[in-house]
């Protein structure tokens, strides 16, 4: 597989680490199903991500486990709380020794900025990303909780509170990934999820792009759950996506 992409800025000391742009959410709410998909995975294969349904069922200990097996491990508990709170949190997701951690834009710059300072200490801190829209957010959404404005500009200004309190990169749709590569450049990480191959099912996405367009269109990662977890043949699924990509990245 080619995997160049992802080298352009693989971690904060920005050495050249080979990593693969496909991030598994392992969103299961079964521990063993999620090991069994975990057996049959290589962690040079791909990054995955552990968010809010696993971690409330099997904790830290299981975090430890995947790192330990050598995984990647992007820890997507989207913080979201007063600034000293989620400073605290980003500091013990590090010391789990995670690959990359995340805090929703929308909690403000100085919230941002706790996190990023309390990570500052650790050698090997891990990324530090912000959500700027939920891909499952659409105008309607919008409207509900009162932001006004369109999907585009109000993503945009989250993701510019993330640059300007230098956080990593932005977990953002593959739609919104060119107007952001441009505005923020190279060295500022778009993680994407609300990906669907050909033919899979978008359920409650809404903002969603096939891994081919969202690599297309300048994404570094991307993050991909039920096609491959609820997939017959999750291996036969990551594949797939590979030779997809893999048509696309150019050397
Ligand atoms: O199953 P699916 O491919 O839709 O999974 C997408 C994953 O990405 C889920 O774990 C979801 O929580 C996460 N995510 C998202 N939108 C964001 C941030 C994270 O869908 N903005």
């Amino acid at each position: 597989m080619n995997l160049s992409k992802p080298l352009i800025m693989a971690n904060k000391l920005k050495m050249t680490t080979r990593v693969s742009p496909i991030i598994i959410a392992l969103d299961y709410s079964d521990t063993s199903q999620a090991l069994s998909l975990i057996d049959q995975l290589d962690p040079i294969r791909c990054q995955v991500k552990v968010g809010k349904e696993l971690f409330t069922l099997a904790g830290p200990q299981f975090i430890r486990a995947l790192v330990n097996r050598g995984f990647k491990i992007f820890l997507d508990l989207k913080f979201h709380d007063i600034p000293n709170t989620v400073a605290r949190a980003c500091t013990i997701a590090a010391e789990l020794g995670v690959w990359m951690i995340n805090v929703h834009a929308l909690g403000g710059k100085t919230m941002l900025i706790a996190a990023r300072e309390a990570l500052a200490q650790y050698s090997q801190a891990p990324l530090l990303t912000a959500v700027s829209l939920l891909t499952s957010v659409d105008s309607t959404t919008l409207k509900q909780i009162g932001l006004s404005g369109t999907i585009e500009e109000n993503g945009l200004r989250l993701a510019q509170l993330a640059y300007e309190s230098e956080l990593d990169g932005i977990i953002c749709s593959g739609l919104e990934a060119p107007l952001f590569r441009q505005s923020f450049g190279r060295n500022f990480l778009l993680v994407t999820p609300g990906v669907r191959p050909v033919g899979t099912q978008s359920g409650d996405q809404k903002r969603v792009l096939t891994p081919k367009q969202a690599m297309t269109n300048g994404s570094d990662y991307l993050v991909i759950g039920r096609p491959i977890t609820q997939a017959k043949n999750p291996m036969g699924v990551l594949e797939a996506i590979e030779l997809e990509i893999n048509t696309e990245i150019k050397l």
